[in-house]
């Protein structure tokens, strides 16, 4: 499968973002993330059209958690997103690279004291509170700093998401906000209200990733904004502001066809519309926060091939330099890709193999894929890891986390440096008595 981004030149080599990716695994080493800076900006424009044109005030805010580096924040900042984040680390980042603080908004079931202090304190545009407690918590802090808290209360719409369980949010049973079957949302929204320095601005919901269909989110638009409009006949409250999450899929393989930006854009668009006019109520302002569709099929891994060892009448394994290091998500959640010999990307997939990692588990990356009589030495690109590959990397086995390279029209940039052996030490103490 070759990306509307890609293309092979005549050496047959796989070329991305305008660069040959052979001459990158050269250049750069493997593993290596290569990352289209053009898909990353054509996704955010698609994102701020579709929306844009079917609720002037829409705001798009990039899920950090997809991949957040620097460099990323400097595009979302230039395309004009707003950034969600969901720890120090990840805000730390983002006000390190200089993105503004106003269009920032805080996640988390768990966010420590510290971090909401941080947030008061950097005055970020919005918290989006999990629970009471949390509520609580936000507007002491609020008052012993003297600052407003522009919060969101995070609802659990009760949609059961059609993806993998790990990545399915929106349901009863989660950890994650609070019902709105159960009184907890009220009670949420009236304390909101109640409390000191909080400034309620309206209600977020997020009910899973890489979802294929958009129905879901129609779902949740609808049962939202029942909400909404309960908690006007109840408090007299007006939501403002209703951030519907992220969660679009991605096509990692041929067959999955994850439905367009536009069509999302319309699903919720209408959703909203319908039930603002059944309850009589204002539209808000909506909110959606994508990470995976902006940034998923921007990025390749390529890896250099070491072992190919054949078990007859069994299967072949073919084993590359990486793994779950640079890449948990098939362990995680079976998840599946598709990959191309990068040397020979033009040559027929004739041998069906398993691709393995290097690391001390039964660390597969794709169980049985087609591919082009794989040799050591080749290098293998492994398709959409734009996405929750390096923002799950580790160092597990003490790998080195990999380099990523920005490509843009035939330019290769590092804008993460491969970690060194030295990185992989310098945390560490010896005690006195062991030295
Ligand atoms: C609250 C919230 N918003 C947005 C996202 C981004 O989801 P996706 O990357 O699937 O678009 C997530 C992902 O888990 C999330 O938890």
């Amino acid at each position: 499968m070759l990306l509307p981004n890609q293309s092979v030149n005549h050496h047959g080599h796989l070329v991305v973002g305008g660069c040959d990716t052979v001459e990158l695994a050269r250049e750069y080493g493997t593993p290596l993330y290569v990352l289209d800076e053009q898909v990353i900006r054509e996704k955010c424009r698609e994102y701020l059209d579709a929306f844009g044109r079917r609720l002037p005030q829409a705001a798009v805010a990039y899920a950090s958690k997809a991949l957040m580096t620097k460099a990323i924040c400097r595009i979302m900042d230039q395309e004009g997103m707003s950034m969600d984040v969901a720890s120090e680390g990840e805000l730390y980042t983002a006000l390190q690279a200089g993105f503004p603080a106003e269009r920032i908004k805080l996640h988390g079931n768990f966010k420590k004291t510290e971090l909401l202090r941080t947030a008061l304190e950097q005055n970020v545009g919005r918290i989006v509170a999990d629970s009471l407690p949390e509520l609580q918590q936000i507007s002491e802090i609020a008052v012993a700093l003297g600052v407003e808290a522009d919060v969101l209360i995070r609802v659990t719409p009760g949609v059961k998401a059609d993806t993998h369980e790990r990545i399915r949010t929106g349901q009863e049973d989660t950890k994650f906000g609070v019902s709105l079957a159960s009184s907890a949302a009220m009670e949420a929204t009236r304390l909101a209200l109640e409390l000191p320095h909080v400034n309620l601005h309206g209600f977020h919901c997020h009910i899973g990733s890489q979802l294929l269909y958009t129905d879901g989110f129609g779902l949740a638009a609808h049962i939202v904004m029942d909400f909404i409009a309960s908690v006007r006949a109840e408090t007299g409250y007006v939501a403002e502001q209703f951030d519907i999450g992220g969660g679009l899929g991605i096509r990692y393989c041929t067959d999955d066809v994850p439905p367009s930006v536009d069509r999302l854009a319309e699903e919720i668009a209408i959703a909203l519309a319908e039930s603002a006019q059944q309850h009589e109520i204002p539209m808000p302002q909506l909110i959606v926060e994508p990470g995976r569709s902006i940034v998923g099929e921007a990025g390749v891994t390529l890896y250099t091939i070491g072992v190919v060892k054949e078990i007859p009448d069994l299967r072949t394994y073919v084993s590359v330099d990486g793994g779950m290091s640079d890449n948990p998500r098939p362990l995680l959640y079976d998840a599946e890709y598709e990959v191309l010999v990068a040397n020979r990307a033009d040559a027929h997939p004739s041998h069906i193999v398993r691709i393995s990692g290097a690391h001390c588990e039964t660390d597969t990356l794709v169980a049985e894929v087609a591919v082009a009589d794989p040799q050591p030495g080749d290098i293998l690109a492994v398709q959409s890891t734009g996405a929750y590959s390096y923002s799950m990397a580790s160092n597990y086995n003490r790998f080195t986390r990999p380099a990523m390279v920005m490509v843009n029209d035939g330019h290769a940039e590092l804008i993460v440096r491969r970690e060194t052996l030295e990185d992989l030490v310098r945390c560490d103490m010896v005690p006195t008595r062991l030295a």
